[in-house]
């Protein structure tokens, strides 16, 4: 049964794009899930990596990717849920209730976390919405720099 894993941390920088890029590859690779990455940031990192990553492999890519608004992630996981075994959902920082879509499609969030305390203090919200929603989350915290 296909899952989505969505990455959101409201705190800009806690390494949202950096575990999505690595989980993908894992899943992909080791896993052999077919496995889309579906980015909400308008930033576009995580599309940079994977055009990066898709001119080296080429045919040997497979890992899909597509973009959608914050707003239209639900709708846009629920449709690759089809195709994929695996979607995981990168979002901007900053994101508050703007974010409920990707929380409310997840089966599984997480919530990265440089451990330092106002770091903690924007973590709340994202963990109060996926409770309220009644998701799974989980923190990661990232290694010392
Ligand atoms: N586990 C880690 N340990 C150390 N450094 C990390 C780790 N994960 C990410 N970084 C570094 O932290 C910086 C921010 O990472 P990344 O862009 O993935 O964060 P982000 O949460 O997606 O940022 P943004 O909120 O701007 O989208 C990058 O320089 C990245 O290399
Ligand atoms: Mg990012």
């Amino acid at each position: 049964m296909s899952k989505v894993i969505t990455i959101a941390q409201q705190k800009g920088g806690s390494g949202k794009t950096t575990i999505a890029a690595n989980l993908a590859a894992v899943f992909a690779i080791k896993n052999n899930l077919s496995t889309t990455i579906l980015d909400t940031d308008p930033q576009g990192s995580l599309g940079k990596w994977f055009i990066t990553r898709q001119e080296k492999l080429k045919s040997k890519n497979t890992i899909q990717f597509k973009t959608a608004s914050l707003w239209g992630a639900q709708y846009e996981a629920k449709s690759l849920k089809e195709k994929s075994d695996l979607v995981i959902i990168d979002t901007p920082p900053k994101i508050d209730a703007d974010g409920r879509p990707a929380i409310e499609v997840a089966d599984l969030i997480l919530i990265p976390i440089s451990p330092s305390q106002v770091d903690f203090w924007a973590t709340e919200s994202i963990i109060e919405l996926a409770k309220r929603k009644k998701r799974n989350s989980y923190i990661d915290k990232q290694s010392e720099r």
